[in-house]
């Protein structure tokens, strides 16, 4: 089987990890496009080709998976399907529950989905009147309608953050087109939960329940970051709670989703916040999060058997297991991230850590340097995976693990309370 992966990050080399395990080389061929440092030690990496779907007709590809939102709002997986490939990921019209907030929205109200009251705005001025009429003690929540790479959130606690998150994105344009329209919601108080679930368009099935760490600092501090560490399967979430996230979140969206004539063959990725009133949807994601991925995807048996039976509308046909083993992913950043992370830097003891047991070092900010050996790439550079029995043994893996790994000119910056301490009300988006 040839499978092609796209993607650069974390997410990405987790899939090519677990999907290189049963590939035989003899045969079959994994190809990451554009991947990063890690993906190139079980799979080949390749420069983006300028016309994907020609270019997978040519070399035979049998599977594409799309990692990351910004092809997949473009409408990649489209493409492809018109040329007969066979691809993990929604078309456009699905990504758009993750590509538009304010369609995401429109999209619950129509399916009855629990999501907080919002309001639109195109205008900087009436969005701060707005602010200004009804802040409250309870806070607010502004975020930019369209995609911003995990930027376009801001939890406002106090008037003023409200205010200047309204002037950076509709006026100094931080992220660009995405912040010319912005939400304005209630902030909610309670735990957050990714939940995430493979659809084919009729069936799903939920997957471990993940939790993210979204502040750049431990207890919820520090600006929102694409995310500094994960768990799952989190015992935040008891059977009772998924199954009512289920009920009231999850099969909703995947029935409307078929209702609206919407074919959605991917990961549906529900950010909920289960508060005193029930689990409420903060956002969906069209795809696997990161770094979400990097702790359930390597627990998911036959999991490329899986991703292609949900591809082609057969989730049905397959068994989805998972090890539940306890994954916790702790992300180790560059000195300087999210704003300005130091790059270039040799990374050191990658060999010792990569020995320690249940511990997996996934590659997301790297580039192998033929001189220096592994050196930063990115902001967000490398999760390092501990794996156990129970949340305590995979957590002191992580850290025994992170504590081996260092930066050339400082680092990593790295949050202590991944796992255990660290679960009750994270996230903050
Ligand atoms: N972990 C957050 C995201 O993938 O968007």
């Amino acid at each position: 089987m040839n499978v092609l992966i796209l993607g650069s990050g974390g997410r990405e080399h987790a899939l090519a990890q677990t999907i290189a395990s049963v590939l035989n080389p003899e045969h079959d061929a994994l190809l990451v496009a554009p991947g990063n440092g890690g993906t190139l030690a079980v799979a080949d990496n390749l420069k983006m080709p300028a016309d994907l779907p020609a270019f997978c007709q040519e070399a035979s590809i049998d599977l594409v998976i799309l990692g990351p939102e910004g092809p997949l709002a473009a409408g990649v997986a489209d493409a492809l399907r018109a040329a007969g490939i066979v691809v993990f990921g929604p078309g456009a019209q699905g990504a758009r529950l993750e590509s538009s907030k304010a369609f995401a929205k429109e999209f619950m109200g129509r399916h009855q989905i629990p999501t907080p009251p919002y309001e639109v705005f195109d205008d900087p001025l009436a969005a701060r009147a707005f602010v200004e009429d009804r802040w409250s003690e309870q806070g607010l929540v502004i975020k930019a309608d369209g995609l911003a790479g995990g930027q376009g959130v801001v939890v406002a606690v106090t008037r003023q953050e409200a205010i200047g998150a309204i002037f950076s994105l509709m006026e100094r344009r931080v992220a660009g087109e995405a912040g010319d329209r912005v939400l304005v919601e209630p902030r909610l108080e309670g735990t957050e939960l990714s939940i995430l679930a493979l659809v084919d368009g009729e069936h799903h099935v939920l997957l471990p329940p993940a939790q993210d760490h979204k502040t750049l600092f431990e207890g919820g501090r520090g600006p929102n970051t694409g995310g500094m560490g994960a768990v799952a399967p989190t015992p935040v979430a008891s059977a009772e709670l998924l199954d009512r996230i289920d009920r009231e979140i999850v099969a909703p969206a995947v029935a409307g989703l078929a209702q609206e004539g919407i074919a959605y063959r991917g990961v549906l990725y529900a950010r909920v916040m289960v508060t005193e009133q029930g689990p409420q949807v903060l956002g969906f994601n069209c795809r696997f999060g990161d770094p979400e991925a990097q702790v359930i995807v390597p627990g998911i048996a036959s999991c490329l058997e899986v991703l292609e039976a949900t591809a082609r509308g057969r989730l049905a046909e397959v068994a989805v297991r998972h090890d539940q083993r306890v994954r916790v992913c702790v992300v180790a950043a560059a000195p300087g991230y999210p704003d300005s992370p130091a790059l270039g830097d040799a990374i050191d003891g990658l060999d010792e850590a990569v020995t320690l047991p249940g511990v997996t070092i996934l590659h997301a900010g790297t580039r192998l340097d033929s001189r220096r050996g592994f050196v930063t790439s990115g902001g967000r550079v490398l999760g390092v995976v501990g794996e156990g029995e129970d949340l305590v043994q995979a957590q002191e893996r992580a850290y025994v693990a992170i504590h081996r790994i260092s930066f050339e000119a400082g680092g990593p910056h790295f949050r202590h309370d991944i796992g255990v301490g660290g679960l009750v009300g994270v996230g903050g988006v």
